[in-house]
């Protein structure tokens, strides 16, 4: 496993995506209000195009301020570590919508907690990161690392949101 530190580092973008869309978003649907024939929409009211747009906004924002002050292990120079943080957003907010479509699939409606709320986002993200990141990234106690801590910050997060009155449910 690298340092522990590198890890929680290489998260902020990946965190930031995910939790901004909660005060920023907002307005049209991202599905702009279509259903599939199986009568659920595609993603549902839940994903807008400003949480969206904001979310990966943030996250590369977020991640091309520590690129200017550090030197990730994974990434070959600040430029690319920077390009990385748009990719680790963009695929954040992609898999956050990818989550959202396979639960209306499931007929799981928008808002409901599901166990893809946790873990899609990442997956997405990583995945993405891929043509930028060094193959230590996903060493499989990373991998194990980013699992167990996104399991337990995003409920924890998602329940003081809930409570500071950012969200109606504490999920
Ligand atoms: N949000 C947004 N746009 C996005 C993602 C999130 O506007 N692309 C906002 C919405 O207000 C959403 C809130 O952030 O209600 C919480 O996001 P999330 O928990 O991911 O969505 P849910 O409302 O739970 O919807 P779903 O069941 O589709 O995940
Ligand atoms: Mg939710």
């Amino acid at each position: 496993m690298n340092q522990i530190l590198d890890l929680l580092i290489f998260l902020i973008p990946i965190y930031i995506a995910n939790s901004s869309p909660v005060v920023l978003g907002g307005g049209a649907p991202l599905d702009l209000d279509n259903t599939l024939p199986d009568g659920e929409r595609i993603l549902g009211n839940g994903k807008t195009v400003r949480g969206f747009v904001a979310g990966t906004l943030a996250g590369t924002f977020a991640g091309g301020l520590v690129s200017l002050v550090y030197l990730l292990p994974f990434f070959p120079s600040p430029l690319i570590q920077f390009t990385a943080a748009f990719f680790l957003s963009f695929g954040t907010m992609t898999g956050d919508a990818l989550g959202s479509f396979m639960k209306r699939r499931m007929h799981v409606g928008s808002g409901r907690p599901f166990v893809l709320d946790t873990i899609m986002f990442l997956i997405v993200a990583l995945v993405f990161v891929v043509p930028f990141a060094s193959a230590a990234l996903y060493q499989p106690l990373n991998l194990l690392f980013f699992l167990i801590l996104t399991l337990i910050l995003h409920p924890l997060t998602n329940y003081l949101a809930n409570k500071a009155g950012l969200k109606s449910v504490p999920w």
